[in-house]
């Protein structure tokens, strides 16, 4: 690989754009956070070998002979220069979409990345999000669809994505969330050798929840059992609830069950199975002008509740960001992404993390820069979460309008770090002392 000035030429296979199929991703790399309660450390060995099988595949599927390809920018008329000091990585809903759509500012934002700027420089990055609901290939499909781009599971973690490691451990779950019959096929995917959904208890027991009626495609597609031969040893949260009453319900008669024996209730109330959020944002940004409640206002309510019905404390788990281990995780991913994809061995000096949430993106960022050997840069921006005016409890170190002006933003310090051969006063931050 030639290097100038640190940053390095570009030799990389490619996948092509947006015509990908699902066949094609599928069998990306097996993300991975040992529940190690939760997120200490990284299974960097497996997580090592996944990627490699991964980037194989990505190799076979991008060029027939084998042989690697030049990537040009995307405008492909020159070889872009790829940055090999730092690092982009990027929230998505409330950065780079919202309510389905991309934001006006995230294609471009992702281009110019990608070399259409004025320094003629390529970034890797990666994409780190708290939501969920479906396949990893999937959503990094969909993604590629939406910002015109492609986007590998390589480069991409989502929420539930860290409980792929717990399907050894449990053997019969309950898995609640998203739509239809999504999070069982990803769970199942993930390795879970039974999985039960919410639909199959109602299917055998319609009495289970009184004001919930299955769908006649919810029916046709629920499996009836014998819930007295079913002993269900963890429950897991793997995207928003559809329907909180119903869940609710079903989730409380878990906990408060005897050893996740359905028809058996706990004399103690402390018998029954964990219970694993793949998240805990109590509010998320959609098209709707005002946030909107998620996962972890259904955590928060499902606490309550057991209280008020068992007189106990519920501790329940969450995954995602802002949990420590989810940026150890990424930083890893970000390293084998930048080995693989742009042969640039070496860990990035700086990362910067672009997000719109102060109490998940913004704060696990600034917590992890404190433990990290690379620095890790807080971004926040104002089309997600936070609001201009807003007050952050956790600040970030810069703050931007957009996610445009956020890569710029990063591009420009970066270049201007050059200049200074590695210095910077970073008088434009913005950010307040930062909160451990
Ligand atoms: O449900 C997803 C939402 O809570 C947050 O997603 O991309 O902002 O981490 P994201
Ligand atoms: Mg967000």
């Amino acid at each position: 690989m030639t290097t100038t000035d640190g940053f390095g030429a570009q030799k990389v296979p490619r996948l092509s754009s947006l015509d990908a199929r699902r066949a094609d991703l599928y069998g990306g790399p097996n993300v991975a956070i040992p529940p190690k309660h939760l997120m200490a450390s990284i299974l960097s060995h497996d997580t090592a070998q996944e990627m490699q099988m991964a980037t194989e595949q990505l190799s076979d599927i991008s060029s027939e002979d084998g042989s690697p390809q030049v990537v040009t920018s995307l405008t492909e008329e020159k070889p872009s220069i790829t940055a090999d000091d730092f690092a982009l990585a990027f929230d998505i809903d409330g950065v780079l979409m919202r309510g389905g759509e991309p934001i006006p500012e995230a294609a471009a934002a992702l281009k110019y990345i990608n070399g259409e700027n004025p320094y003629g420089v390529r970034v890797p990055y990666i994409f780190v999000t708290n939501g969920g609901g479906k396949t990893e290939e999937e959503r990094c499909l969909d993604l590629s669809r939406q910002l015109d781009l492609e986007v590998s599971p390589g480069q991409f973690i989502c929420g539930h994505t860290p409980m792929r490691e717990m399907a050894e451990k449990y053997h019969t779950v309950l898995v609640v969330g998203g739509e239809g019959e999504k999070c069982r096929i990803v769970a199942e995917g993930y390795g879970f050798k039974d999985v039960i959904t919410p639909g199959d208890i109602i299917k055998t027991r319609h009495d289970t929840t009184p004001f919930r009626k299955l769908t006649d495609e919810e029916y046709k597609n629920s499996r009836a059992r014998d819930l007295s031969l079913t002993t269900i040893e963890a429950i897991f949260v793997f995207a928003d609830s559809r329907d909180w009453a119903g869940d609710q319900q079903i989730i409380l008669d878990c906990l408060m069950s005897k050893e996740g024996h359905l028809g058996e209730r706990s004399q103690t109330f402390n018998e029954g199975p964990p219970l694993f959020f793949s998240h805990n944002d109590v509010v998320w940004s959609t098209s709707h002008e005002h946030t909107r409640i998620g996962m972890g206002a259904l955590r928060a309510s499902l606490e309550a509740l057991y209280k008020a019905v068992t007189g106990k404390e519920l501790s329940t788990i969450a995954f995602g960001k802002p949990q420590i281990g989810t940026y150890q995780f990424a930083m890893r991913l970000l390293q084998q992404w930048r080995k693989d994809y742009h042969e640039i061995n070496k860990p990035p000096s700086t990362v910067y993390f672009v997000g719109d949430t102060p109490e998940s993106d913004i704060r696990g960022t600034n917590e992890f820069n404190e433990i990290s050997d690379a620095t890790w840069y807080s971004i926040l921006v104002k089309t997600g979460v936070y609001q201009d005016g807003d007050t952050p409890v956790y600040p970030a170190k810069h703050t931007c309008n957009n996610v445009l002006d956020a890569v710029k933003f990063a591009m420009d310090r970066e270049m201007s770090k050059k200049n200074k051969g590695g210095a910077i006063d970073d008088i434009d931050s913005n950010a307040g002392p930062l909160r451990n």
